[in-house]
């Protein structure tokens, strides 16, 4: 099988294509014939080794995918040779194959397809549970949503929109929010060319947002913490930027605000119950036709430049690898 392979820790043009000996489920797995894998944020990070949990060398990267199940490892029962599954995974995705814990896998929402269903999970479910678990966001409230044209960032419009809210929309060029925009944005602020915080209270008349999702950190956090209105919450989802912040605690005092952190892999252990209604809240939307945005879908032979798109912040929404496509 033919596999994406990091060989030495750096920057994703380094990354090579190489074939590879088939993939042997062991206990409790499940081998999975890759169809699309999306790339996610983390990947850059583990192929960089600066993610905190280091991918030892060499590793075939990858962490959310789309395919069928190819056989089942001794001691699994299902789901059947042949189900559409997504799941996801540390690394292992860019691949032809990959081999998962069984519990490690999802159904499909009905509707997508697999490039869609590749895309799909984390950014949404992350988006879901940043709004609405943890965010506590109701519809007719102002929300802001930095790296808004990014993969988290377009599904949190995009589910904030459906859920009744007011996105204000942050993001780097007039393209970018262009793309947040189309996804419901009722308003925008380009973040480099803008101040973040007056514009913010510009756009909702004086008052400020209930609540902010920031998937991006650095400078711009602490600008929208301070476009937060008396009581609004803020929820720290990512540091795309590369910098965490550090913010003076007097303003969450002042604001009476509520600052909470998520990671989506840890609340599926401490809060199944929401993440199911999360799940089916979502599988409701994709059922209304709500569909991951997805602007480039590359050959598995190109994915060094995908990855590298995703680092230099070309892409928008979701960028994925095809794996049904020749070499
Ligand atoms: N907490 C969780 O459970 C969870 C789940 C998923 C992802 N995340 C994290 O959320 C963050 C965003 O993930 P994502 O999938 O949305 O990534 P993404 O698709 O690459 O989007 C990140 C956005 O951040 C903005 N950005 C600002 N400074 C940047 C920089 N120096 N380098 C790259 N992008 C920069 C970019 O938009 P502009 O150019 O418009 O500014 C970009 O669109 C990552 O840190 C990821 O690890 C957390």
């Amino acid at each position: 099988m033919r596999a994406a392979r990091c060989r030495r820790y750096g920057p994703p043009g380094g990354l090579a294509v190489v074939e590879l000996g088939d993939l042997e489920p062991g206990p409790g797995e499940v081998l999975v014939r890759v169809q699309a894998a999306a790339v996610n944020f983390p990947d850059l990070l583990l192929v960089a080794n600066r993610y905190q949990v280091p991918a030892p060398l060499p590793f075939t990267p990858g962490s959310e995918f789309a395919g069928f199940v190819a056989a089942l490892g001794p001691g699994v029962s299902g789901p059947p040779v042949g189900t559409a599954v997504a799941g996801a995974v540390l690394t292992g995705a860019f691949a032809e194959q990959v081999v998962v814990p069984v519990a490690g896998l999802r159904p499909i929402p009905s509707g997508l397809d697999m490039v869609h269903a590749a895309a799909f999970h984390v950014t949404y479910a992350t988006a879901y549970h940043a709004l609405v678990t943890v965010g506590q966001g109701v519809a007719g409230e102002w929300a802001a949503v930095l790296g808004a044209a990014g993969g988290v960032g377009s599904a949190t419009v995009d589910v904030a929109t459906r859920l009744g809210m007011r996105v204000v929309a942050a993001a780097s060029s007039q393209e970018r929010l262009a793309v947040a925009r189309k996804l419901g944005a009722q308003a925008t602020v380009d973040y480099v060319h803008e101040d973040l915080k007056a514009r913010i209270r510009e756009l909702t008349g004086g008052d400020g947002v209930h609540l902010v999702i920031d998937p991006v950190g650095g400078d711009h956090s602490e600008a929208a913490l301070r476009a937060l209105r008396r009581g609004g919450r803020f929820v720290t989802v990512g540091y795309a930027d590369g910098r965490i912040p550090r913010i003076p605690l007097n303003l969450v005092l002042l604001k009476d605000a509520v600052v909470r952190g998520f990671e989506i892999r840890m609340l599926r252990q401490y809060a199944p119950d929401a993440v199911k209604a999360g799940d089916r809240v979502l599988a409701r939307m994709v059922s209304d036709g709500m569909r991951p945005l997805v602007s480039r879908v590359h050959p598995l032979a190109d994915v060094a430049s995908a990855l590298t798109d995703v680092a230099e912040r070309r892409a928008t929404g979701k960028v994925v690898i095809d794996m049904t496509g020749g070499v």
